[in-house]
């Protein structure tokens, strides 16, 4: 008797099934009433009253294992199966979601890498300002109804200070600093105290530029802004200058290209007139020059400053400016590209 139960003690423990139906019958077959372990207790009464304790503790010890062992098994194979449903081989993985640059960005670095190409480099500063670098500097005496021509937002307690309304003052910064040449690039965020609508903002974003070497001419200004026109919209893109006035360069112009839809026949975007305005330009005015401290006898310069929402749009057709700084991600998907 005691070398039987050894023996199924080691075949017990040794059992190994893979279907629920493989553990019903292993139960069936050591378990039940009439499996091996009740016959063998059956005939415990056989067994000699010297052997009885021996093998009492054994049969039970027996019975416990078997019974744990078919409860092992059972458990082994829910959980594989638990596994099994986790682990599906043929599923295609889990997108990764790559963001994307935002529409703004991606125009400003390719407005950079248009200029960077003709020597621009960058710089900027700060977008609370002080009076002098934003408007006295850039000759914008002080009552001057000029001021007027951008809503300033100030501050309040102190109305020497005021958001920047435009990048120039970062051409203020260098030129303080930097003997000329200087050619560079400001790019920003710039304020104007504008009702928000699909067609004005309270802040957008500038790229400026400015040249000033020793004999810079306004027609080194127009080469280099047909370039960037071109680059941007097109081989076949036509720039014009129209006169206009900005305190801080003399003469002034503003600058439309062909429209870029239509190619210059006349559609509703560019309202019939088959070109739309894109930036303001000019000859540095000497006076601004002479406020950072450079001989306006020996240095000229040409500056521009453009709208990064404008050129957006015309590249892009967005039709609503307020879609830049919604962050819907919707409209921003929408945009991929290598800047
Ligand atoms: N600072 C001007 C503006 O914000 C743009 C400009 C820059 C015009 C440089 C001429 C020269 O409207």
């Amino acid at each position: 008797m005691k070398e039987k139960i050894i023996a199924l003690l080691e075949e017990i423990s040794n059992l190994r099934a893979t279907h629920a139906d493989e553990i019903e019958s292993l139960r069936l077959k050591f378990l039940s009433k009439k499996g091996e372990i009740s016959t063998l207790f059956n005939d415990f009464r056989n067994v000699s009253n010297e052997e009885k304790r021996e093998v009492g503790q054994l049969l039970n010890d027996l019975k416990n294992k078997a019974q744990e062992k078919i409860n092992n098994l059972k458990e082994q194979l829910s959980s594989e199966s638990a596994n099994d449903e986790k682990l599906d081989l043929t599923r295609t993985a889990e997108p990764i979601a790559i963001g994307t640059r935002h529409p703004l960005s991606l125009v400003k670095n390719e407005i950079i890498d248009i200029f960077s190409r003709i020597g621009f480099t960058i710089a900027e500063g700060p977008e609370i300002e002080d009076d002098w670098h934003v408007f006295s500097a850039l000759n914008f005496p002080p009552e001057h109804p000029a001021r007027d021509m951008q809503d300033t937002f100030f501050i309040e307690q102190n109305p020497d200070i005021v958001l920047r309304t435009h990048t120039s003052s970062v051409q203020i910064r260098v030129m303080n600093k930097q003997k000329p040449p200087i050619r560079m690039l400001f790019p920003g965020r710039v304020y104007r105290n504008e009702a928000i609508s699909y067609r004005a903002h309270c802040f957008f974003h500038q790229v400026e530029g400015l040249y000033i070497d020793k004999d810079v001419s306004f027609a080194e200004l127009k080469q280099a802004l047909m370039y960037f026109a071109k680059e941007m919209f097109g081989e076949s893109t036509k720039i014009r200058l129209r006169p206009s006035y900005f305190p801080f360069t003399e003469p002034s112009a503003e600058m439309d290209i062909s429209c870029n839809l239509c190619g210059g026949k006349g559609c509703a975007f560019c309202k019939y007139t088959g070109w739309v305005e894109i930036l303001g330009c000019g000859m540095v005015d000497p006076n601004v020059l002479e406020n950072c401290g450079i001989d306006s006898k020996v240095y000229s310069g040409y500056a521009f400053g453009m709208g990064v929402e404008r050129i957006t749009n015309l590249k892009y057709q967005v039709k609503d400016l307020r879609m830049f700084s919604e962050n819907d991600v919707r409209f921003l998907d929408q945009f991929k590209s290598a800047y």
